[in-house]
């Protein structure tokens, strides 16, 4: 979310005439987008800033905003901290930064913009830079599923959402512009198209699962409708992969579990082949604590129903560890759980408490110790059963979407034979190879022979670059 939200301030400032620079010293404004969803991040955010306060001296220096999430729930605080920072924003105002930067310019100090925006509809236009491959579309905002841990629905809001014709629109411009693949983002996509009314009469018209509880009501827009919606828009042929994050096993529907089927037995043929699902803990007497309302086992049985539909799917997964009450045999459900289910990836994170949640009341009486030896061993746990997954890749070859270079790969000793490359598979899996020709590859969809695996990416030969020269698309 806030890597697109950084994209969309990107593109808001260069439609301005704005520029970007790798040279911080160069600049001459300077926005920290951060995030709130654990304390960590706040820190992290913080401390950048913290950094970065000798390039400005009380009457010079570049302008600084503080936004985002940690904008939102700062409120203008951080000024007694760090007085260099002119103003703060929340997630609501990003396409007023340019208006802002602005007002501080014009020497403006110390003011917050901040509000929550209270229309109940919303409305909006994806922003790329140009030649992108992939694109982050936003199709609904906010969270009112209130997890006991979770600051979200604080900073973000209410949920809201964009209408079905609307983002067909959007995605249909992107997709003349050279977009193949596109995010469908939210906090909670799935449940997508509440208060909107159905006036065009999607299909299917009610989601369900075996909870109960699903998403929006009966005559409302939902996020299958949307999905059918996008794979039938004749505007939309050239769009390869949709994926979409994140989302709530309570609104994880049948009828989405159905779209992942074989387009001839009515599935949606470009959803790629990945399921983020957040599932948090494996202990129900957790999930309770953490008022998810759903049981480690309907969350199991709807992964298996899954999978015998689509049995290549790659799925991932968000994971706390240390909660308030984890106790060792909550953690190993935890693992087993990983077990079961068989990620290609997980994200783990140790629990923090955050302002004004209900968690935070509670005594967070599991140590910093123990909580970073739960996360270590989480992570151990995750890292084996990966290595076997990826290594049943070996041999086989996967259509890759490539998305810039390789930072931090193995692999990086050998680029004297040329420039190592990453990208990423329908099923959401890394793979890195080497190309020798030193063209630029960034957005092409090539075909790649996995020679060899990690428990977190896969590495291979580039076999067949035909469709780099008849540009993106490779059949
Ligand atoms: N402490 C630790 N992790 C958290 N997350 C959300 N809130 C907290 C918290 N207070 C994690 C959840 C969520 C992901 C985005 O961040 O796993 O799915
Ligand atoms: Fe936070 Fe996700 Fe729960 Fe919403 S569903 S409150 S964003 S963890």
């Amino acid at each position: 979310m806030n890597v697109a939200d950084t994209e969309r301030m990107e593109a808001l400032m260069l439609e301005r005439g704005g520029a970007l620079t790798e040279q911080i010293e160069e600049a001459d404004v300077i926005v920290i987008n951060g995030c709130s969803v654990r304390e960590k991040a706040v820190h992290k955010a913080v401390s950048y800033l913290g950094e970065h306060k000798g390039l400005k001296t009380r009457y010079e220096g570049p302008v600084i905003a503080l936004g985002g999430c940690v904008g939102q729930l700062d409120q203008g605080e951080i000024f007694k901290r760090a007085p260099y920072v002119d103003f703060v924003f929340g997630p609501d105002a990003i396409d007023q930064l340019p208006e802002l930067v602005d007002r501080a310019k014009r020497g403006e100090r110390h003011f917050v913009q901040a509000e929550f925006d209270k229309t109940l509809s919303y409305s909006t236009q994806t922003k790329v830079k140009k030649n992108k491959a992939l694109a982050f579309v936003n199709i609904m905002k906010g969270c009112d599923k209130y997890c006991t841990y979770c600051i979200v629905p604080f900073t973000r809001g209410r949920e809201k959402s964009r209408t079905i014709q609307e983002v067909l629109d959007d995605v249909a411009a992107l997709v003349s512009q050279g977009v193949r693949e596109v995010t469908l983002l939210g906090q909670n996509v799935n449940s997508f198209g509440k208060g909107n009314p159905n006036t065009a009469g999607y299909e299917p018209a009610e989601l369900s699962n075996p909870i109960g509880k699903v998403g929006p009501r009966p005559g409302e827009e939902n996020f299958v409708q949307l999905l059918y919606a996008m794979n039938r828009d004749p505007r939309l042929k050239q769009l390869k992969r949709i994926r979409f994050t994140s989302s709530h096993p309570l609104d994880f529907s049948d009828q989405l579990i159905g779209a992942y089927a074989d387009p001839k037995e009515g599935g949606v043929d470009n959803l790629a082949k990945h399921l983020h699902l957040p599932v948090q803990s494996g202990s129900n007497a957790i999930l309770q604590k953490m008022g998810r309302h759903h049981k480690v086992e309907t969350y199991v049985e709807q992964m298996k129903v899954l999978k015998s539909i689509s049995p290549d799917i790659g799925l991932s997964t968000d994971i706390i560890v240390g909660f308030p009450g984890e106790t060792e045999e909550d953690f190993e459900a935890t693992l087993k759980l990983l077990t079961e289910i068989e990620y290609d990836n997980i994200y783990a994170f140790s629990y923090s408490p955050r302002p004004g949640t209900r968690a935070e009341k509670l005594v967070d009486d599991v140590s910093k110790k123990v909580k970073s030896e739960r996360l270590a061993r989480v992570m151990k746990h995750q890292l084996d059963i990966a290595e076997g997954r990826y290594a049943e890749r070996i041999g086989r070859t996967m259509e890759v979407l490539v998305v810039g270079l390789a930072r931090n790969d193995g692999m990086l000793a050998n680029s004297k034979l040329g420039r190592v490359w990453t990208g990423h598979t329908t099923c959401n899996r890394v793979v890195n190879f080497i190309d020798q020709s030193g063209r630029n590859l960034e957005g092409s969809f090539l075909n790649i022979k996995i020679t060899n695996a990690s428990g977190l990416s896969l590495q291979g030969d580039l076999i067949h670059d035909a469709g780099f020269a008849e540009g993106i698309s490779v059949a």
